[in-house]
């Protein structure tokens, strides 16, 4: 006889349940987006303490080998042995355990994707403002401006700017200007500012420039752009017009963590490495993953100072909270800017510009000495690195530091390092000796598959074929040293399976084409298998993240995060690979993303 309480509870259940049909079905009779599934698993009798799942197959991701089979696995448990520690896997069956009670559901498993090098905020607001990527041209930039004030008329005042990403001057066959913003009288007079698609130059409206004094004074480290008149300003020089910006407040910004993360989940993705957040949003990240109201998605953030390239341990919140929904540990310094903008720091200059090699953004003594302070500390230091020149460095400032961690050890810095775990974020364009270094030293290269085959135009006039072939976007080259996967999102789509198809193919997931529309792909020398590509974005980002065993894996111990495929990942064909639609994302036994059966009946 089950207790009254115990009826009470399961007629509650019953009761929320059937409430949850009925929104449902309304949902679904007005058309409007399910976002949100009205019914967690967690909700279900008999998962609030342990469930065990059987699927048609699972993929455990634990041979060494790096195979792809999936093992005899079907079915795990799932249960949080220690409530501070969050849900983990239990055990895992090749069969169903006649002891229990099993939840059967369809398709194939899949570890939970992380993503090595995100912006959750910057997702976030992107989803809240105008989107521009794909563009090729001027009206279609103030098409989708005008398109978006329709849908948000509040926006474009001196308080809350329109605000806007994805211009590309190379796409669009010319330098933006803030009087083509002022020659469209849908725009005309509004306060705009938008990102280039590498979020390195802001292109701003005449209201905003008319904010700034008369002369203008060129910024270390930066470029205002004055030809063919002014509005752009990039990497330092940004500074200047983003001081004047009223930032969303906080429960804005709560709103674009909660959409970032349902868009994310979509993707298949579990955890994400946040490649630079500001002290006060850190401490924002540490209120919404305690809510448990939204927070979806695991984030290893890694602090950014309110001013770049500094030391700013007092203000930076060391976080690790027991179910891993939030760790900080790191920092992120910066050594240059973006390929795109001529922003990056070659050791030769440009092949398309041989006034210039670019510019770092802080000179070595002082890359090394903020380097050493953090790692001094116990960060982790991750240097934004793209141009030869950068990456040089920051391999040098990260020796450096580990000569100064491991003074006079018996141990080499390799085994230094492989406690420290620096890494460079991105790693674009290194020269034969430094990757030689890197390989010595085991330094960790974090790498965007997709940024490899969108910049593959552009890469090859402004670097020349000989350094494209010895230096840049090396993937194979560096898989010895167990990579770091990711988009950079807003940057690139977040899919990791738009990554994975990138990684294979060196093709651009957006077309399946190669550069200038080749059938081939870019420099297939350096693609990865399937095997290592799915690796990138699983083991590889947890042992960036200090993660190794609880994430990117699913055995006994590791967080109960998975991933739910119509089919066996390797029986798709790599085409279907950059359309991929994910079933089901579970984090932490809890379905982030998907239908449960019930609701499946009920539609
Ligand atoms: C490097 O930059 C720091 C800080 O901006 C400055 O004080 C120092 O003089 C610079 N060193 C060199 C060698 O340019």
């Amino acid at each position: 006889m089950p207790s009254p309480t115990g009826t009470l509870l399961w007629w509650g259940i019953r009761l929320s349940f059937l409430a949850g049909c009925i929104a449902l079905v309304l949902r679904y009779q007005q058309q409007l987006p399910i976002l949100d599934s009205p019914l967690s698993e967690a909700d279900l009798p008999g998962s609030k303490d342990e469930a065990t799942y059987c699927y048609d197959g699972v993929f455990t991701n634990t041979s060494p080998s790096g195979d792809l089979s999936y093992d005899e696995i079907k079915c795990f448990s799932v249960s949080s042995p220690d409530s501070e520690k969050g849900v983990v896997f239990t055990k895992l069956y090749s069969s169903p355990p006649p002891s229990r009670d099993v939840i059967h559901r369809k398709g194939y498993v899949l570890p939970g994707l992380w993503d090595g090098h995100g912006h959750l905020l910057q997702y976030g607001e992107f989803l809240h403002s105008a989107d521009l990527f794909g563009c090729t041209s001027r009206a279609c930039i103030l098409d989708r401006l005008a398109e978006y004030l329709e849908r948000n008329p509040e926006a474009g005042t001196p308080r809350n700017w329109l605000r806007g990403v994805g211009w590309d001057q190379n796409v669009l066959g010319e330098m933006p200007t803030a009087s083509i913003l002022e020659g469209d009288e849908r725009l005309r007079g509004r306060y705009i500012m938008l990102d280039r698609v590498d979020v390195h130059c802001a292109w701003v409206s005449q209201g905003i420039l008319d904010l700034l004094p008369g002369e203008v004074e060129d910024v270390p480290g930066g470029e205002i752009v004055r030809e063919p008149g002014m509005g752009v300003f990039c990497d330092n020089a940004m500074d200047l017009v983003v001081k004047l910006w009223e930032r969303p407040g906080k429960e804005r910004k709560k709103e674009f963590v909660r959409s970032a993360m349902r868009e994310l989940t979509r993707v298949g993705i579990v955890g994400m490495h946040d490649a630079g957040v500001v002290p006060k949003d850190l401490r924002m990240f540490e209120e919404m993953a305690g809510e448990d109201e939204g927070w979806k998605v695991r984030v290893y953030a890694m602090v950014e100072c309110e001013e770049r390239n500094t030391f700013c341990p007092g203000e930076a919140p060391w976080i690790k909270t027991g179910d891993g929904m939030l760790v900080v540990r790191s920092v992120k310094l910066f050594a240059d800017g973006a390929l795109g903008s001529w922003g990056s720091a070659l050791i030769d200059p440009y092949t398309d510009r041989p006034s210039t090699s670019g510019s770092l953004l802080i000179n070595t003594s002082a890359l090394t000495a903020v380097a050493n302070a953090w790692a001094l500390q116990g960060y982790q230091v991750n240097i934004h690195a793209i141009g030869d020149l950068a990456n040089r460095h920051a391999i040098s400032s990260m020796v450096s530091a580990l000569s100064a961690l491991c003074p006079d050890s018996v141990e080499s810095l390799a085994d230094c390092q492989s406690r420290h775990r620096f890494r460079i974020e991105h790693s674009q364009i290194i020269s034969p000796s430094d990757q030689s270094l890197m390989h010595k030293h085991g330094i960790l290269p974090s790498i965007q598959p997709t940024h490899a085959t969108s910049d593959s135009s552009y890469a090859e006039l402004r670097l020349g074929p000989e350094r494209i072939a010895s230096s840049a976007y090396r993937m194979k080259s560096l898989l010895d040293l167990n990579p770091i996967l990711g988009s950079d999102f807003p940057v690139e789509p977040p899919s990791p399976f738009e990554g994975i198809y990138a990684a294979v193919t060196r093709r651009s997931p957006k077309t399946g084409k190669g550069p200038e529309g080749w059938d081939q792909g870019w420099h297939t020398e350096e693609a990865l298998t399937l095997g290592e590509a799915v690796r990138g974005f699983t083991v590889g980002v947890a042992n960036g993240g200090f993660m190794e065993g609880k994430v990117g894996i699913i055995q006994e111990g590791a967080w109960a995060d998975w991933v739910v495929l119509d089919r066996e990942l390797g029986s798709y064909g790599v085409e279907q690979l950059r359309t991929m639609e994910v079933v089901e994302t579970w984090v932490g036994g809890r379905m982030a993303h998907g239908e449960s059966h019930e609701e499946r009946k009920v539609l």
